[in-house]
């Protein structure tokens, strides 16, 4: 019988330390412990988060191998994230994994945070065909990307300033809700009339977005109203905020849907977790006569079994990393 080929993944670019175990194509676990402690502070704090990812790193990697039932012995490489991301949290989870592999004697498998986030549309089944157009969107990244084969992606379009995570989480602030707020808007979304207030859009060249404006509009909205008007108001504003993030959102990805001609088309990220943004794309496939993708929620939020599956594909390429490899928190496409 020929011997299985088994990664473990690591995954600490921000604020979740995760770790998962793929065998043969098939996670068999994935661990995340989110640190909740950021929430006292509005954001991520980096200094905080690489201190976390040194306490948590040993217990979730060993929670992830138990859940696996693979033994360290049987681990064929380790695979890891080495940006972008924050710098002394990618460090952690880098200086880990190349010690555990240093340790095992077996090679490392250094993965682009991005890809990995689009590559989580391959973990089930179905999964896109080539070329298709994945909607990247996440509290780091909002980005439309052609992506023709698992290594060969084509930025299309960016945000130019804030990411829609990032809109979200300050957006949610402003509202009183705590870090990240994203998911609370998505929530009470759900029980407002989204034309109750109109905020505006912002309207940038090419497939490019900007969040900050409505950010800053929200802002000026909300300085002379009061706790009580939030409060009778927080599902309609929700429902109205959510409305103008997705509808910016949807019509610059609908633009190069029209433009490429591309049928197979995906989403991951934090973002994608959003209800909203998921039936919208549902309704708009149905009418556009496009395949749509969304992975399940454990695979759009940061998660290692991203790591662990493109890690999988670069074993079978043979693609391995120097063990010299550097962390690096700016990596690009
Ligand atoms: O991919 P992710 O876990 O981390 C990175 O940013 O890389 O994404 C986290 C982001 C946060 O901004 C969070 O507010 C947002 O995803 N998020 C949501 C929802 N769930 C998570 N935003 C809107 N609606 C949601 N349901």
């Amino acid at each position: 019988m020929s011997k299985r080929i088994n990664i473990l993944a690591i995954e600490t670019s921000c604020d979740d330390t995760c770790c998962s175990v793929i065998s043969d194509d098939i996670i068999l676990s994935n661990i995340r412990n989110t640190q909740k402690v950021h929430g006292n502070y509005g954001g991520v704090i980096p200094e905080i988060a690489s201190r976390n990812h040194q306490d948590n790193i040993s217990k979730v990697v060993n929670s992830a191998l138990r859940a696996s039932k693979i033994k360290k012995k049987d681990i064929s490489a380790i695979s890891y994230t080495y940006g972008p991301g924050l710098k002394g949290p990618l460090l952690v989870g880098s200086m880990f994994a190349k010690g555990f592999a240093l340790g095992l004697n077996v090679p490392i498998i250094a993965v682009n945070h991005l890809h990995g986030h689009i590559i989580a549309n391959f973990i089930d089944k179905p999964h896109p065909r080539f070329p298709f157009l994945c909607l990247l969107v996440s509290g780091g990244n909002t980005q439309i990307v052609k992506v023709s084969d698992y290594n060969k992606f084509e930025l299309l379009g960016q945000t130019l300033d804030d990411a829609i995570g990032e809109a979200y989480d300050k957006i949610g602030k402003l509202l009183g809700f705590k870090y990240p707020g994203g998911q609370k808007i998505d929530y009470y979304s759900q029980f407002g009339n989204e034309n109750k207030f109109k905020f505006p859009k912002a309207h940038v060249y090419n497939y490019n977005y900007s969040f900050s404006g409505i950010k800053t509009a929200i802002k000026y909205f909300l300085q002379d109203k009061t706790h009580k008007f939030i409060k009778e108001n927080i599902q309609d504003l929700c429902a109205s905020i959510q409305k103008c993030l997705l509808g910016m959102l949807l019509d610059k990805f609908i633009l190069a849907i029209k433009d490429t001609k591309i049928k197979d088309i995906a989403i991951s990220g934090g973002v994608a977790c959003n209800n909203g943004l998921r039936n919208m794309l549902t309704d708009i496939s149905s009418k556009m006569d496009l395949n749509l993708f969304i992975p399940d929620p454990q695979y759009c939020t940061d998660n290692a079994a991203m790591i662990a599956k493109l890690g999988y594909i670069k074993y079978l390429d043979g693609d391995f990393s120097d063990i010299n490899i550097d962390v690096e928190p700016d990596l690009k496409y």
